[in-house]
């Protein structure tokens, strides 16, 4: 048997202080929004590797195929010893990178869906008896701290999800990323490119309404751990191109004025019909543009990898 720890940095109960905080404090402002953090519950969770598989969700795909042509480079790259992924989900493609890790002695994954890392774990520990796995159940939008680990260390954070924040948000992210690393640490980064609205609109409006469950799912978890009285039947699933701020938006449309009452709150919160709920901002990106954000954090960028399609790119940046 391999080691297998899993450390809880996020207290069994912050979770539910932060969901209180986030709900009380994005129903009441106007525009409405909640943070997409929430949808991954175990259904979430589920929902989103079934998006991962739509014809219209390409992001995936794509950093799949450059993960697989180029983790040799980023192995010669990067030397790591430790691989720490940020909301490392099913690690599920993170299994490209860990094969031709030659010198990796410890992954790391970090999220903060107990279920997710539970069963990620329990399936590389059987595959790879040798890779000693610590994982965190952390936020790390709120900061984290790693365990001792050896370095050189590559910090992942792949997917897009860096899409999920505003701008300012992206910004302290990197800067406390940044913070965990010392000279000769690297950082792999994924992030999907601006490219036609439509083919954008499409990877998040499914044809099979994938992503609509995966949408209206947040509101299951609100009624489930806030004892709130959604109808997810009472919302429609929007997503819609920002073109000013480069960045799709998934929102919630209440189909009719109604009242939502939330218990453990002592809430009662009104929507007008056709009133939105922001559920997720993710936002797409030019080169220049990572570049200058990387550079901002005091990360210096040194590769630049897209799919043969030049839908997604993942960077690599080290820090000096
Ligand atoms: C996991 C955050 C990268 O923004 O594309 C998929 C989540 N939302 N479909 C994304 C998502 C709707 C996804 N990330």
């Amino acid at each position: 048997m391999s080691p297998f720890h899993i450390t809880r940095i996020l207290p069994e109960d912050a979770a539910g202080a932060a969901l209180r905080a986030d709900v009380l404090g994005g129903l009441h402002r106007t525009p409405k929004s909640l943070p997409p953090k929430w949808f991954y519950d175990a259904r979430g969770s589920e929902l989103f590797d079934e998006i991962t598989e739509l014809p219209e969700y390409y992001p995936t795909r794509a950093e799949r195929e450059i993960l697989l042509d180029r983790s040799a480079e980023i192995a010669a790259a990067t030397r790591a010893r430790t691989l720490v992924e940020l909301g490392s989900g099913s690690s599920d493609k993170t299994r490209h990178l860990l094969d031709e890790l030659s010198g990796l002695r410890m992954y790391v994954p970090v999220d903060v869906s107990e279920s997710a890392l539970v069963h990620a774990g329990e399936a590389l520990i059987a595959e790879r008896p040798a890779l000693d796995v610590h994982a965190l159940i952390a936020d790390f939008t709120r900061g984290i701290t790693l365990p001792d680990t050896p370095g050189p260390r590559l910090i992942a954070f792949l997917g897009g999800t860096i899409g999920n924040l505003l701008p300012a948000e992206r910004a302290t992210f990197l800067s406390s990323v940044r913070s965990l690393m010392s000279p000769g640490d690297a950082l792999l980064l994924g992030t999907d490119l601006v490219k036609d609205e439509s083919v954008l609109v499409s990877a998040y409006d499914d044809a099979a309404g994938v992503t609509a469950a995966f949408n209206k799912n947040v509101l299951t978890v609100v009624n489930r751990e806030l004892g709130a009285d959604f109808d997810p039947d009472d919302f429609a699933h929007v997503a819609l191109w920002d073109r000013d701020h480069e960045w799709i938006e998934m929102r919630l449309r209440a189909r009719t004025a109604l009242t939502v009452k939330v218990h453990a709150l002592d809430l009662a919160v009104d929507f007008a019909a056709g009133e939105d709920l922001r559920t997720e901002i993710s936002a797409k990106f030019r080169e220049d543009g990572v570049r200058k954000e990387l550079a901002a954090a005091d990360l210096d960028r040194t590769h630049w990898w897209t799919d043969r399609k030049g839908r997604f790119a993942l960077s690599l940046s080290v820090a000096r």
